[in-house]
């Protein structure tokens, strides 16, 4: 039997990455010499959502870019990755943008202004159709809190399961959590939630970077470890194991599945660089997945 692809929609953020390489981080009121600069997609959103539907799904984007020439580019790579971007609007703000330095050991900052990103206020017909129609809906903290709040009340209203990642970290009311299904958060995220919170929530993933991650659900609790690679590029490994996860869960894969697919994407985007163009598609998943967990 063929499978369906799962639909998720993504609501979030996306931004021109302007990535410096250097041989090590700079310290305050420091002058580095860089050795190569890059412009590339990126926004925890757009990296999300490129990293879920290289991993086999069917994603449709809700964001907004502006009118510059870097939107232009960017929509074109979303598009060109297999992400439905009729939901993303267009607005007079310059596009959101992140200032990343990485290092020769893979470690980066990130610096992001948001720009455009600031502007999604509101969700339309169009969305909430898209949302209510979905699998999976795939939520980030780069936009404001209100339209995730909205999106995620509209979600869990309809049914459709909701996936926070929330990032970057920062206090969330109870009433957000209370629709949440599915927390992807690294350890500072999770820690800014807090051990009552997080007993709420019906299924945890905590990822652990090169230690691989956890899952926390009322059946199960279980650590998976990551596959061993040689990274050079962090930026987005995050993301890429949150989509590539997000694929495997609304697919049906069992939870174990899933979060040894978000770690085999994750441990294979930190092999490349950039955040959305490291993504790795799920033939790449499986075969590192199958390698490490046999
Ligand atoms: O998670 C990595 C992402 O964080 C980058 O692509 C950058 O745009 C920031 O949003």
């Amino acid at each position: 039997m063929t499978e369906r692809a799962s639909r998720i929609v993504v609501l979030g953020s996306i931004n021109q990455d302007v990535t410096v390489m250097t041989p090590r981080l700079p310290a305050p009121g420091e002058t580095l010499m860089g050795t190569a600069l890059g412009r590339s997609l990126g926004g925890k959103g757009a990296n999300q959502a490129v990293a879920a539907a290289r991993a086999g799904a069917q994603v449709a984007m809700i964001g907004s870019v502006g009118s510059d020439a870097a939107a232009t580019a960017l929509l074109g790579d979303l598009a060109a990755h297999g992400v439905e971007i009729t939901r993303v609007r267009r607005v007079e703000e310059p596009t959101g943008t992140a200032l990343i330095t990485v290092d020769g050991r893979a470690e980066n900052t990130i610096v992001v202004v948001p720009g455009a990103n600031g502007t999604l206020q509101t969700l339309d017909d169009a969305d909430l159709a898209a949302i209510a129609g979905a699998d999976l809906l795939l939520v980030q903290l780069e936009v404001p809190l209100a339209i995730v709040r909205a999106g995620i009340a509209h979600a869990a209203a309809a049914g459709v399961p909701v996936l926070l990642n929330p990032s970057p970290a920062q206090p969330l009311p109870t009433e957000l959590l209370a629709g949440v299904a599915i927390l992807v958060a690294n350890e500072g995220e999770a820690a800014e939630i807090g051990p009552e919170a997080l007993a709420a929530i019906p299924h945890v993933i905590t990822t652990l970077g090169a230690r691989g991650a956890t899952y926390v659900g009322a059946a199960a609790s279980f650590a998976v470890p990551a596959p061993v690679v040689y990274a050079i590029d962090t930026t987005g490994a995050g993301d890429s194991f949150t989509g590539a996860f997000a694929a495997a869960w609304a697919r049906g894969d069992s939870p174990l599945s899933a979060v040894r697919q978000g770690c085999a994407s994750g441990a294979l985007a930190a092999t490349r660089p950039g955040a959305s163009g490291s993504a790795p598609s799920r033939s790449e998943i499986e075969a590192l997945a199958a390698q490490t967990y046999a």
